[in-house]
């Protein structure tokens, strides 16, 4: 059943102290608890206990070392109830659990040759009986003992207490964390790892040693993480005052995870692909991503962990936030506006597509079936956009005093979001009543905005309207709180801005940009002394998640691409003048017409590509076009045709690189990066462009395939090596790619994760032949359906990334998602619900929204459906 947020209560029970014992063995886990019990001061009468445990075996339950006798409590599926028990007490329970069986990776699992936990959510119900609910937060005190040839590095929270062997020869350690936690930051791991080990020392002179611990053969790894911690520790400090609290911070890289890490205290527990990187396995992205994941963690330590979330409708808090930390922090390390063009794309295709589906939420949503559902791109990437609006409000100074605030007003406590609000209006005096709209309504606000000259008069009028689509449970939408910054693009550059109403300040030292605030469902302003029509300069920096609407004119995009102030706005004008022209040449191929590409298209990509003035990293972002899924979401409910925009953004790409070759050609040939690899802003930028001049080239012409199968053979690093297949295994014939494919096989089958991006580059090829390799690949040695790194590549590049064979007319695409997805529910719910996603979008695509939903219909009527499968299908075939 559901869960609302409207009915949240506190808890009766606190759980002062923690100690837990564990012993590691060959069949089974025993875990013996002691919990510190106290009934809150806050509730009257004898309320039962309730403890919330799952896929456990309960061997003995005890207050206060008397053992309770069976009628004296009850175990259900979920839950260990005990109707009796005393104000103060100490509980214990003695448990036996299956960590080799426990294939859902959360609570306590075994991957490869090591055991290892994740407990957020609710993972740590499946390791003992407890109050798993992040507002019941205590002081944890661990034991493990564990046969030390098989497990000679056993890890918990916090700092390490005792080790000894035991009489019976088994290795037996303590650790104790000082600080009070809530249940889903537990974490334990057993294994056989080796470390590599450095120290930073804090603003305040603490000395920390930081260890990042791996399988052996992966101990040359994790240079790049480690650098990134430490950089990550530093900008915290500097950026948000935050200093590290413990003597001792680890890392454990884990090949089997659901996400990509876990914050758990002075502990974090890192998916491999995020925390390992090597020139032959990480690709430039990779090595972006790594250093953003390892900051995210890190920062969490107080956007998270000293500061937690009182329930899991408050996810945000935490998660919004943190995410708009490590952008900073990424914004900081490399190219602002890049990193800002990059979480904007993402933002548009993955996180505007789920506001506008079935499972549409609110930043705070108000209810939910499973939580691990609601992981979402809504709760990280837009919930840190609405931080990152708090930002621009109060400025920079402002918001640093609100974030001063909040840590020290709830350090220790578990809040809300309401809680962190509070916090920014007590420092700033900024009211923020109307802004908390966009915590509590879902669905991508439309900005509408027309505009009007008055030559005469020398007045330049910006009229904005603003409007909400309905979304599930929401047919209403309020007006929310939209800061537009902008400017005005006049012949000879930005004008200066004077607004009616505003008295002429003295001068102020920027007066070409500013931040317009829409609160209103429409409103309008006038800006005076405008010398000449201007084109505006909207949503500067992408200062709102809302879809802008203005009818620009082709010309006034190429001027906004070649010379507006704002790097966004010139990338944004970019994307919408190529949707523009992919959506003209889909209507000339739907009318039996050639395809003709506007030259003014060909012309402003000709001026990008010889300007050598500009960030090689920004051309390659202005030129790279929209993605099939993204023209697909703008086309609206009903009315995606994959086949068609496939080919007219191929006819794009075609005459682009046809017409472009010789400045194509001539960047290919500049770009190439001599010396050793190194993951530089310079290199990665030039690499980017690089490869990205190469598919147009071979995209266009088959000669230049020979270019792609020479790199392919000459490169030192996965970023070109992969590139180089890629494109012969989309724009080449099966003779192009054929031997280069098991040859990258051959050569880097022991690296697991080189094998998975060689599994997703089969999974995004064009030809008909793709959905029966997928279905070899997965009964291929280098496939594992319990490894969710591998079902991401191979099922979910497919789902997700191959629009033009996943939606192929026969279905079958379809089916192959829906098998995966059935045969997932038993083993791995989580992962089997989140591989859903793109059948949730039925509702975007012409003549296929019928058999999209009998795959649904199909999911639905299966026996023993997860919780978490089960609140995707029904709720999208509402
Ligand atoms: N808190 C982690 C992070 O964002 C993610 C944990 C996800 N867990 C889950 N069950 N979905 O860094
Ligand atoms: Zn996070």
């Amino acid at each position: 059943g559901a869960i609302y947020l409207a009915d949240y209560r506190a808890p009766d029970f606190l759980i002062n102290r923690t100690e837990l014992h564990f012993h590691l063995g060959e069949e089974e886990t025993i875990v013996t608890s002691r919990l510190h019990l106290l009934r809150s001061c806050e509730v009257d009468g004898t309320p039962p206990l309730v403890l919330n445990g799952q896929d456990m075996e309960l061997l003995q339950v005890s207050i206060d070392n008397e053992p309770l006798a069976p009628e004296a409590f009850e175990v259900n599926d979920d839950t260990l109830v005990i109707a009796d028990v005393p104000e103060q007490c100490v509980l214990s329970c003695r448990t036996r659990i299956r960590p080799q069986d426990n294939t859902s990776l959360e609570g306590l699992y075994r991957s490869h040759s090591m055991y290892c936990t994740q407990c957020e959510a609710e993972g740590f119900r499946k390791i003992t009986y407890y109050l798993d609910r992040p507002d019941v937060m205590s002081v944890f005190t661990v034991t493990i003992e564990a046969d030390p040839d098989q497990f000679p590095v056993l890890l918990s929270n916090g700092n390490l207490f005792a080790s000894t062997t035991l009489d019976n020869g088994l290795q037996q350690v303590t650790w104790h964390d000082p600080f009070p936690k809530p249940s889903y930051l537990f974490a334990l791991v057993a294994g056989d790892l080796e470390h590599v080990e450095d120290t930073f020392t804090t603003a305040g002179g603490r000395e920390v040693t930081l260890r990042i611990y791996v399988e052996p053969k992966d101990l040359g790894k994790c240079a790049h993480a480690m650098d990134s911690l430490k950089r990550s520790m530093r900008w915290d400090e500097e950026v948000f005052g935050r200093e590290y609290d413990l003597d001792i911070f680890n890392v454990v890289a884990v090949d089997d995870f659901n996400m990509g890490a876990m914050e758990n205290k002075s502990l974090n527990i890192f998916n491999t692909s995020c925390v390992l990187c090597d020139p032959d396995i990480t690709t430039d992205q990779g090595y972006q991503r790594v250093e953003s994941i390892v900051a995210h963690e890190y920062f969490h330590n107080w956007s998270g962990n000293r500061v937690t979330c009182r329930d899991w409708f408050q996810l945000s808090l935490k998660e919004g936030f943190t995410v708009f930390r490590d952008a900073e922090f990424s914004a900081d390390m490399g190219s602002r506006t890049v990193k800002r063009v990059e979480d904007v794309s993402l933002l548009r295709t993955a996180q505007f597509t789920e506001d506008a589906g079935p499972m549409a939420h609110p930043v705070r949503p108000d209810s939910y079936i499973e939580i691990n559902n609601f992981y979402t791109a809504t709760v990280y990437e837009k919930g840190a956009e609405v931080v990152r609006m708090i930002h621009t409000l109060l400025g920079p100074e402002r918001f640093r005093s609100g974030s001063d605030l909040y840590f020290q007003r709830h350090d220790g406590q578990a809040v809300t979001c309401e809680d962190f609000l509070c916090a920014m209006e007590d420092a700033s005096g900024v009211d923020l009543t109307q802004f908390r709209r966009w915590y509590a309504q879902a669905g991508t606000p439309q900005l509408r905005v027309r505009d009007r000259y008055d030559a005469d008069a020398r007045t330049y009028t910006l009229e904005f309207s603003q409007s909400c689509p309905p979304t599930p449970g929401q047919p209403q939408k309020q007006p929310v709180v939209i800061p537009c910054a902008m400017g005005l693009l006049g012949d000879a550059g930005n004008l200066p801005l004077r607004l009616r109403g505003e008295p002429v300040d003295a001068e102020t030292a920027d007066n070409t940009h500013r931040v317009l605030i829409i609160d209103q469902p429409s409103q309008e302003f006038v800006f005076e002394n405008v010398a000449e029509r201007p084109v505006p300069s909207l949503l500067r920096g992408f200062s709102a998640p809302v879809r802008l609407d203005y009818p620009y004119s082709r010309e006034a995009l190429c001027q906004l691409m070649s010379r507006d102030d704002d790097g966004f706005v010139r990338w944004d004008s970019a994307q919408t003048l190529a949707v523009q022209v992919i959506s003209e040449v889909q209507e000339q191929l739907a009318t039996g017409q050639a395809a003709s590409v506007d030259d003014m298209l060909l012309a402003a990509c000709a001026q990008l590509l010889e300007d050598a003035t500009l960030d090689p990293a920004m051309v390659a972002e202005m030129l790279t076009l929209p993605s099939e899924n993204y023209l697909a979401e703008l086309a609206g409910e009903g009315a995606a045709d994959v086949e068609a925009i496939h080919a007219a953004r191929r006819a794009v790409q075609q005459a682009i690189g046809r017409e472009l070759a010789g400045p194509l050609l001539a960047r290919y040939r500049e770009l190439e990066v001599t010396g050793d690899y190194a993951p530089s802003g310079e290199q990665i930028a030039a690499r980017s462009l690089r490869n990205l001049c190469l598919g147009y080239l071979a995209g266009a012409d088959a000669q230049h395939l020979a270019l792609a199968a020479g790199q392919f053979a000459a490169a030192d690093n996965l970023t070109d090596r992969l590139a180089a297949l890629r494109v012969l295994a989309c724009h080449g014939s099966e003779a192009d790619w054929q031997q280069p494919l098991s040859r990258f096989y051959s050569d880097w089958q022991h690296e697991a994760l080189a094998v998975n991006h060689w599994l997703t580059t089969q999974a995004m090829m064009p030809d008909a032949g793709v959905i029966a390799r997928v279905r070899e690949l997965m009964q291929h040695p280098a496939f594992d359906l319990r490894n969710p790194n591998k079902v991401r590549s191979l099922v979910g590049g497919f789902a997700g990334h191959n629009p033009l064979n996943f939606h192929r007319a026969d279905g079958e695409g379809y089916r192959l998602l829906r098998e995966a997805v059935a045969e997932l529910n038993g083993i791995n719910p989580q992962i089997a619900a989140r591989l859903l996603a793109p059948l949730t979008r039925w509702r975007y695509y012409r003549g296929r929204a019928d058999l999209m939903r009998a795959e649904l219909e199909k999911l639905a009527g299966m026996e023993d459906l997860s919780p978490d499968v089960y609140e995707v299908v029904t709720k999208s075939l509402q």
